[in-house]
Order: C-alpha cells, then structure tokens, then sequence
C-alpha cells in the first residue's frame, strides 16, 4: 500500500475524518502558521490556540444556530464521562429523572446515575426486542428534572427520527454517534453531548451544548472539573484542553460549512448515502438488516447474512478489497458499516459493490 493511499474507513469510532482535513493537519503539522510549532506543542494560553478554539466553538455555533443562550464546551473523559457528570449536575438530592433506554449506550448512562444513588425512573425501554427499534410509547413523570435519550444508537443500528413528546420537560442527548449530522430542533434540549471520536474529530474530548439556564441548576459542590459550571466560566480552559483534537473539530466544522454546505447538505447527502445501503441489504434474501425498519440508522447501518458462517468471510474479503471495520459489535456480531459524515458517497458505492459481487460468488 502506498505511503497516503487510504481505505474506505466503515469504523464505527474513533472513525473516518475527511481527507482534506487530514491533509491540512498533515501540512501544518511542524510548522502551524509560521508559529514554528505544532498545534500539539504550543500554549493553550497563547494567541495561535485561542483562535482555533475560539473558531471551534463558533463554527459549532453556526452550523446549529446556536445563539448566546447556549454555551459550547469542550469536556475532557469522552462521551463516558457525561453519562456521570449529567446526573451528577443535573439529578437533584429529591429529584428523579427520566431516561429511555435504547441500547447499551443508554443502559451505561442508567448505570452511572444509579452508582451516585440519583433517583432514575425507566420512561421506555426496547431492551426486550434486543434494542432493535426505538420505543413508541412512554411513561413520563410530571416533574423529572430532564429526559435522557441517545439519539444514535450506535451498536444497534436504531436512530431517533422523531422526538419525543415530554410535555415541555428538557432532554438531555447522548449525540455522540449523529452529532452534526443533520439539524435538530434546539428548542427540546438543555443539554446535548458527544464524543468527538465519530463525527468531529480524534478521541479525547467531548463537545457539550448547554443552555444557559442549565447552569442554575448546578450544586455549588462538585469537584472542579465535574461540574460544568467550571467549563462555561473558564470557556473550557480550567486546565490544559485537549489542544489537537479541538484543533482537528475546528477543521471538521469548517469543511462542514464550507466544503459540504452546513447541516441541510450534510442531511441530504447522509440520508442518500443510507438509502442506497439500505436499498442493497432489502434487494433480495441474501442480507438482512437487523433494526426495524422505522428506526433505521442513517449513520450505523447494521445487517446480517442469512448465511451468518459467512460473515468472516465476508469482512476479511471486504478488508482485502479496502473496506475496513465492517465487523459488527462484539455483543451483537453481523455486519456494521458506519457511515458518518467524512465516509464518501464513492465509500458507500464501493461497500455496495463489493456486497453485490460476494452474494453473486456466494448465493
Ligand atoms: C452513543 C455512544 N455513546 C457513548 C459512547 C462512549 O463514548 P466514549 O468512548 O467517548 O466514552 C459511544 C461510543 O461508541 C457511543 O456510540
């Protein structure tokens, strides 16, 4: 293999980030604008990283029209680390929130709030169809502080594609696997998180909108860096951030805004991209998706052979051909090709290809 050649990258996270993106990093690498350093060895406090996290934050801004009632926070720990400092910050003494379970990402977030003793309340959960769809119904309460939902889930293959209705109680996301994947209606949300490992840029850190009026809510108690008090007054610079991965988020906002043309683009373009896979999974009996089909994933396309012995065959092949991470989830097995927003049209077509010939040597 060539020194820059890549492969079609279908990880589901860390994952694919754009080529040009890389390319930039790549030639600034040493020498980031004449500084005479890398991004990864200069001052957090200096003026070059200032302006790169400030670029970070206001390109965030702008792709969701985000306007001064919400803050942009760069959060160190992934997106694991918001599953505890949600309930931590947000889960008063008296208090019980809701959370919908949808997956296993769902059920670690349940865990994390139950270990600090916060009062959980289960409104729904599809944990007895094996998380294979998204629930439809739900047992709200009247006075939970927030709804918890993880809009992509991720190992499954399930996508939120309507909200749900919660009768003017805030939700909090887990959107580590569709942020900046499509617009949302912000208006539903206090708090929404995720790791930037999928569709933001390298692991390390996790990006945080929070509404403002969140921040009342806050006990006056928490370490330091727990609370997410500390990120809004300190913008996110307490400590040492994490200075190459919010320099790669900068870079991946800005080829969303500029290159692809903001979230409506990026929408269209996921959901053709999603389409043409599904299409090729329902064509005959030969793949199987696994998601019911009204909850489909635009970002995680999950699906089985009906001749599951042939699966290793199927993903080796798929390696050799330059089609890399299809294997599905270790507790779930089958097939996963993750198609976040920097996983190419020419990407999909190729997966779609390579299935198309395996079925006709193997039907
Ligand atoms: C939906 C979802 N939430 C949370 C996580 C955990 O993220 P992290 O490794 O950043 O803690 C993942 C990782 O795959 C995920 O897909």
């Amino acid at each position: 293999m060539k020194i820059d050649q890549r492969v079609h990258n279908f990880s589901a996270g860390p994952s694919a980030l754009p080529t040009e993106v890389m390319r930039e990093m790549q030639e600034n690498l040493l020498n980031f604008q004449g500084s005479g350093m890398s991004v990864m060895e200069m001052s957090h406090r200096g003026d070059h990283f200032m302006t790169i996290i400030e670029e970070a934050r206001t390109r965030i801004r702008r792709l969701y029209g985000l306007d001064e009632t919400w803050e942009v926070l760069f959060v160190h720990g992934g997106a694991s680390l918001q599953f505890a400092m949600v309930p931590m910050n947000f889960i008063g003494q008296d208090q019980c929130a809701d959370y919908i379970e949808t997956g296993i990402w769902s059920t670690k977030a349940i865990k994390e709030a139950r270990i600090q003793g916060k009062g959980v309340h289960i409104a729904a959960t599809s944990e007895q169809d094996g998380f294979t769809q998204i629930p439809e119904t739900f047992d709200f309460q009247e006075d939970a502080p927030f709804v918890h939902i993880t809009t992509n889930n991720t190992v499954r293959g399930t996508q939120w594609h309507n909200l749900p209705d919660t009768n003017g109680t805030p939700l909090i996301a887990d959107m580590s696997s569709d942020i900046l994947s499509r617009p949302i209606d912000l208006s539903r949300f206090g708090v929404i998180y995720a790791g930037a490992q999928k569709n933001m840029g390298p692991s390390g850190v996790a990006v945080v909108l929070l509404r403002k009026e969140m921040l009342d809510r806050i006990p006056e108690n928490l370490p330091t860096l727990l609370s997410y008090r500390t990120y809004a007054e300190k913008e996110s610079m307490f400590n040492t951030p994490a200075t190459f991965p919010i320099y790669a988020i900068s870079l991946v906002t800005k080829w969303l805004e500029e290159t692809m043309g903001g979230l409506d683009m990026m929408a269209a373009i996921n959901a053709r991209k999603a389409k043409s896979l599904y299409d090729a999974i329902d064509a005959d009996w030969f793949y199987e998706g696994t998601a019911h089909a009204k909850d489909r994933s635009l970002m995680n396309v999950t699906f089985r052979l009906a001749r599951q012995e042939l699966e290793p065959l199927f993903v080796s092949e798929a390696l050799k051909a330059g089609l890399s991470g299809l294997k599905g989830h270790k507790s779930v097995g089958g097939i996963r090709a993750s198609i976040y927003n920097a996983a190419s049209e020419e990407a999909v077509e190729a997966l779609i290809d390579f299935m198309d010939h395996f079925k006709n040597r193997h039907r």
